[in-house]
């Protein structure tokens, strides 16, 4: 047994081992801390430029592939949120990033020509394409209604070119 005042090893272990820990759980948090700082700044960044992207593309509409397009679906934060109708490429990064962001109502939408759920009023990812084939004159009056009101709200930035939905198969 240590005298009185003296330090036994079992005191140096324990105290190396309160000191180490301190040193861990402090180190953790400053890691922690300077990562969270990095994702900030790096998100900031990317924000940043989409919105360059954006800006260029309002003032520059262009042609988009279904490929191209579909970059733009509001998960990466590099680009812009845009969607199609009926072929017009339109901006909804800002007045409508609550219906077609990634966490909105209407996210099917997000990213491509999504023409056949709007004429079908249709929450469905499968329907968002823009194959008009076999719809009623009624649900093509839908689908202008909204080409209507949405081309009115939303700036254009291009043109999708469209897949050939019913191109004829390739003759041998
Ligand atoms: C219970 C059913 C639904 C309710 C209560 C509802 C409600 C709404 C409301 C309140 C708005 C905003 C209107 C405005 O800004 O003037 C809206 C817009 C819209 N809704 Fe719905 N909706 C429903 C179903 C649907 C379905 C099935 C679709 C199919 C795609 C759809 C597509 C849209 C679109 C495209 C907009 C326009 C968003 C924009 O301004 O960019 N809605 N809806």
């Amino acid at each position: 047994m240590a005298a009185s005042g003296e330090m036994s090893i079992k005191d140096l272990i324990i105290g190396y081992g309160a000191l180490a820990t301190s040193i861990s759980v402090g180190g953790y948090i400053i890691v922690q801390a300077l990562y969270h700082l990095h994702k900030a700044r790096t998100l900031r960044a990317l924000r940043a430029q989409a919105e360059v992207e954006i800006k260029a593309l309002r003032e520059k509409p262009r042609q988009f592939t279904p490929d191209d397009l579909a970059r733009y679906d509001g998960k990466d934060p590099r680009h812009c949120l845009l969607i199609a109708v009926k072929g017009r490429v339109l901006d909804v990064h800002e007045a409508g990033y609550e219906f077609y962001g990634p966490e909105g109502p209407y996210k099917h939408l997000a990213g491509k020509d999504g023409s056949r759920a709007l004429a079908l009023m249709s929450l469905k990812a499968e329907d968002a394409t823009n194959d008009l084939s076999e719809l009623s004159e009624d649900q093509l009056g839908v689908l202008d209604d909204w080409a209507t009101k949405l081309y009115d709200k939303y700036p254009m930035v291009g043109m999708l070119q469209q897949p050939h939905a019913h191109a004829a198969p390739a003759s041998s």
